[in-house]
């Protein structure tokens, strides 16, 4: 049977294939430690499940309408972009609700991109932005991060990647797959080069409420006139309300470009499920404590492993600014263990000193590996003191 090219061309996610083998060897009776989480490890908060619940029984269980989203979550989440993002837009035309944050961005770059459109996505970058990109016949054109400059790229990089073909720029701030985090002031300046283009900025805000040491927070659309006008903002119930599995996001932006997504919507998904939004609506209207608790243990949590990691021989950590990643640079490891990258040094870890990590190879940076400290502190030290034992 001959599948399509565009799937024979998909590369299958990288954090699955390290689940899957360490779950194959937790089978065998063996224990693993997993830093490979994409997800929070606490439970989503009761008063979400709770309109969630209350929506269910009250007869919330038909086609949402419009299929885009319940009036009622895009109020919700024009007053979220209003309060903590300076953002203004219009509910019924300029926000759409969304299967998670991913279906947001695929939507996006499906109702965007052409065939041979360019894309600019900073490396290291979150994995299904390239493949995103690749389905939709668009060609990713990576700009590399430094170490030293916490991964990030400078305006001056942004620049020499533009060409007449780029249509759109990825921005991920903080990240996935380091928690590096723009400056307000970085945030401006990368802006600044876009503003003589008609390029348009998909600005991934996942993690903006998980953010350390006071840093500020600033969204891209907030940086001049002409970004707001070119940006695409997305963001979902996922990571600030520990909601993955309900699968509710959303994205505000031009109203052209939300209505083009909004009708790729309604041919393929016809959009989340209803009583989930619900729960969103209650999620972002509701009580901010539960996402501040949430962020304090994150925040330890970074502290910690940071510490530990740069304590290693042969590693180097930059600080994670927010999210719940650490993405330090292991290549200095790589001669004395005998490795050849970040995917050997990762099924070398896993399989000797059974932890398991995400090869850096698949979010572009063959040098790191990422490590999510969404488990336990007790979890984070006993693997550490696996890592510690291992490159001894
Ligand atoms: C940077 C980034 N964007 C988007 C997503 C997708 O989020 P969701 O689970 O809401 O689809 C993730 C999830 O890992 C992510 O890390």
């Amino acid at each position: 049977m001959k599948l399509s090219e565009r799937v024979n061309n998909l590369v299958e996610s990288a954090t699955m294939a390290v689940t899957g083998r360490a779950a194959a060897l937790r089978r065998e009776g063996i224990d693993i430690v997993s830093f490979g989480a994409g997800e929070p490890d606490f439970d989503t908060p009761d008063h979400i499940k709770a309109a969630a619940i209350e929506a269910l029984r009250g007869g919330a269980t038909k086609y949402a309408t419009p299929s885009s989203g319940i009036l009622p979550l895009k109020e919700a989440v024009v007053g979220k972009l209003q309060r903590e993002n300076g953002l203004e837009y219009a509910p019924a035309s300029e926000v759409i609700i969304t299967v998670g944050g991913k279906e947001g961005l695929y939507l996006a770059f499906s109702a965007l991109v052409d065939e041979g459109d360019e894309v600019i996505i900073p490396a290291p970058y979150w994995v299904s932005y390239p493949e995103q990109v690749g389905l939709n016949g668009g060609v990713p054109v990576y700009v590399q991060g430094s170490v030293d400059n916490s991964f990030k790229i400078t305006p001056t990089q942004l620049r020499a990647a533009i060409t007449p073909k780029t249509k759109a720029f990825v921005f991920n701030s903080p990240s996935n797959p380091g928690g590096f985090l723009y400056t307000p002031e970085e945030v401006d300046a990368l802006a600044a080069v876009l503003d003589s283009t008609g390029i348009i900025v998909f600005s991934d805000e996942m993690y903006d409420r998980i953010i350390f040491g006071g840093r500020k927070f600033k969204s891209y659309a907030a940086a001049s006139d002409h970004a707001y006008a070119h940006t695409i903002t997305f963001n979902a119930g996922s990571k600030t309300y520990s909601m993955t599995g309900w699968r509710v996001g959303y994205a505000a932006g031009p109203a052209a470009i939300i209505k083009g997504m909004s009708k790729i919507q309604t041919q393929t998904t016809s959009g989340t499920f209803t009583f989930g939004q619900h729960g969103l609506v209650a999620a972002l209207n509701g009580d901010q404590a539960c996402v501040e608790e949430m962020r304090q243990e994150f925040e330890s949590r970074a502290a910690h492993i940071h510490r530990r990691l740069n304590a290693l021989d042969g590693v180097s950590c930059p600080e994670p600014a927010g999210a719940f990643y650490v993405f330090p640079d292991v290549s200095g490891t790589f001669k004395k263990l005998g490795v050849s990258g970040s995917i050997e040094f990762s099924q070398r870890l896993l399989e000797e000193a059974h932890v398991a990590v995400v090869p850096g190879e698949a979010f572009g940076v063959d040098a790191a590996v990422r490590l999510s400290f969404a488990t336990s502190m007790e979890n984070i030290d006993k693997g550490l003191d696996r890592i510690t034992d291992f490159l001894a």
